[in-house]
């Protein structure tokens, strides 16, 4: 099937929200989607704020996702936080290896595989898993070869349950907060050989059952509709477009058809 999943567009608030701003923000998207029914919307604040978003966001059809996860289940592991911790608090999603973290905090393959098994096997989050290349191996032609590494990474061995799903967010690191998001066959193409290695790994019927594949990477209200129609797309991680509830609404709105 060409474009048949549902969209899922998810807002990345990253740390650029104080609490305040945070929940505001929040008010304004319950409002702002009240009646949008284009398909699953999903908010990832900062961890501190989440209890008060999810109380925010309660009767509202929007979803609430986390921006990391420790890969331990319980114990002494100071400042970080548990999958069960997240889903006790009410979070339906959450990002597992976001560049800035593996570019920052030194975050690797191995410890993304460790966070998705653990987020699988203790949760019922849907995991998000952030792959992309950087633009030295995008200018060296190295992107399939990434990807493909980070994919066997990330995922070899997961044990995947039937009504288990697992997002791929394809996030060129060089088109995250550039302003300029990578042209729409390029995606595409990308999303092509994600879909491709997750196919070699656990067979087309489970890619089309339990996994999406979104793009992430400066996607605003102008550019949102180059992404419209894309084979293998089933969404947007959205950072800065996010940040305002009619932009949002507008990237939303376009790229589901709503
Ligand atoms: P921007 O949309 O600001 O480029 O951020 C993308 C991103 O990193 C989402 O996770």
């Amino acid at each position: 099937m060409k474009n048949g999943k549902e969209k899922v567009i998810l807002a990345n608030w990253k740390m650029r929200l104080n609490l305040k701003e945070t929940q505001e923000l929040a008010q304004e998207m319950v409002k702002k989607f009240k009646d949008f029914n284009g398909g699953t919307v999903g908010l990832c604040p900062n961890f501190i704020s989440l209890p008060s978003v999810k109380k925010i966001l309660d009767g509202s059809q929007i979803k609430l996702g986390a921006q990391d996860v420790f890969w331990e289940e319980v114990g002494a592991y100071t400042g970080e936080i548990s999958a069960k911790i997240l889903s006790e608090v009410g979070c339906d999603y959450v990002l597992i290896g976001h560049s800035e973290r593996r570019e920052l905090l030194m975050e690797n393959y191995e410890m993304i595989h460790k966070k998705l098994k653990v987020v699988l096997s203790s949760t019922k989050l849907t995991p998000v898993v952030c792959i992309g290349e950087n633009w030295d191996e995008r200018k060296t032609d190295r992107r399939n070869f990434v990807l493909y590494e980070q994919m066997h990474q990330a995922l070899s061995g997961i044990d995947l349950k039937e009504s288990r799903d697992i997002i791929i967010a394809y996030e060129p690191i060089w088109a995250i907060g550039s302003g300029t998001a990578i042209e729409p066959e390029e995606a595409q193409y990308a999303h092509k050989i994600i879909k491709m290695t997750l196919s070699d790994m656990f067979g087309e019927k489970t890619v089309e059952r339990n996994f999406k594949i979104i793009y992430g990477g400066s996607v605003n209200k102008d550019n949102a509709k180059d992404f419209v129609g894309l084979e293998n797309l089933d969404g947007l991680l959205v950072g800065g477009a996010s940040l305002k509830a009619d932009e949002f609404y507008a990237v939303a709105k376009t790229i589901t058809n709503f």
